[in-house]
């Protein structure tokens, strides 16, 4: 299998504010873009890459939280258990933490890379990732989760992120 080199899009791109549409079925070409956004994810020490990141808007996303790597297609969280605290990062986003309140243990189910639908009970850092990358599958970002304050302070960050971006 041919591994691609996938770029990562930045803050400011448009591809990260669409949303993504349900996958029919996992074959070989999803196959394919899964491994290479593994391999993008490992390349860019990240534990998470969801298929927005790519510019590609199907509802999948990568994980390895340094217990194997994981592939969620059409992912849909339907349990939620706990509220939490947790500072998130994001490929699309460097240098930029939020702190983000989110539910602390999950269920969820999605299609493996084999389109074996697989219902998984998450908690702490797992449970934290799935919920990053389904948000993105949504165009959903860790910086619409900051506060007022939290949000002037990123300013700059963000538009120097932007202007990078428009300059590639
Ligand atoms: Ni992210």
């Amino acid at each position: 299998m041919t591994t691609i080199k996938l770029k990562i899009r930045l803050y400011g791109d448009p591809c990260l504010r669409k949303k993504s549409i349900p996958v029919p079925e996992v074959g070989p070409p999803e196959r394919a873009l899964i491994q290479s956004m593994m391999a993008t994810m490992h390349e860019h020490k990240g534990i998470g890459l969801a298929a927005p990141q790519v510019c590609i808007h199907q509802r999948i996303f990568v994980a390895d939280i340094g217990e194997g790597p994981l592939a969620f297609v059409n992912p849909k969280i339907i349990r939620y258990f706990g509220s939490g605290v947790l500072e998130e990062g994001c490929l699309s986003i460097p240098g930029v933490t939020v702190m983000v309140r989110r539910p602390e243990k999950i269920v969820v189910r999605y299609l493996d890379e084999h389109n074996q639908p697989v219902e998984k009970a998450c908690e702490a850092l797992l449970a934290r990732v799935i919920q990053h990358e389904t948000d993105h599958l949504d165009g959903r970002l860790i910086v619409d989760y900051a506060g007022f304050k939290e949000r002037i302070k990123l300013r700059k960050q963000l538009k120097a992120i932007q202007e990078s971006q428009e300059m590639q």
